[in-house]
């Protein structure tokens, strides 16, 4: 299965995609990195795996759908079949979501529906909640609004959000590489 990652961020979770291809736990291939985000050090970890990276930045196109046109252009150049964001923090529009119906895919930080958008892991530890964790879920025009696939719980560590994090990640990189396996098998 021939996948692209869109990051605009460290790319811990293409590392782990990446390794888990690597060491066959996930039969797929990543033809393409994206990043809105130049520079990002997610470029840095593509780079040496010598994956193909595209750093497009939205404001060098004229508008949303010029930039996404842009993309889904190398990504049917690449053959891509299914998109998996990873740490991509912007809305996907009309022009990618179209092009790829029913094939992205995305990781999020929570138990959604409860607490979307930035920052999901301050807004739980901010909310007091006892057990948060990690959505894998198709991805719509809304904000971590789309179909659910697979879920995993984390219990907080009170007062600690590194430790927190570091769960929450840790739990992040299996359960990716989990369901987008049974994913692509099915
Ligand atoms: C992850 O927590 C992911 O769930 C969220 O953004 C973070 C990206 O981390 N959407 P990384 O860039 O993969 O390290």
């Amino acid at each position: 299965t021939k996948i692209a990652v869109f990051a605009s961020g460290s790319g811990s979770n293409f590392q782990a995609l990446a390794e888990s291809i690597a060491n066959g736990k996930l039969n797929a291939e990543i033809g393409l990195v994206v990043t809105d985000k130049p520079g990002a050090y997610v470029v840095k970890r593509a780079q040496s795996l010598n994956i193909p990276v595209a750093e497009l930045a939205p404001k060098s196109f004229e508008d949303k759908a010029a930039y996404e046109a842009k993309i889904v252009k190398l990504l049917k150049e690449k053959k891509i079949e299914w998109v998996i964001l990873a740490g991509y923090m912007r809305l996907i529009g009309e022009t990618l979501l179209s092009a790829y119906e029913n094939r992205i895919i995305n990781i999020h930080p929570s138990l959604l529906p409860s607490f979307p958008g930035k920052d999901a892991i301050g807004q739980a530890m901010e909310h007091g909640v006892k057990i948060t964790g990690v959505t894998v879920h198709y991805v719509d025009a809304g904000m971590d609004t789309g179909k659910i696939i697979a879920q995993g719980a984390v219990d907080v560590v009170e007062g600690d959000r590194e430790a927190t994090e570091n769960r929450i990640h840790k739990l992040e990189h299996l359960l990716y590489t989990k369901t987008l396996q049974q994913l692509f098998e099915s």
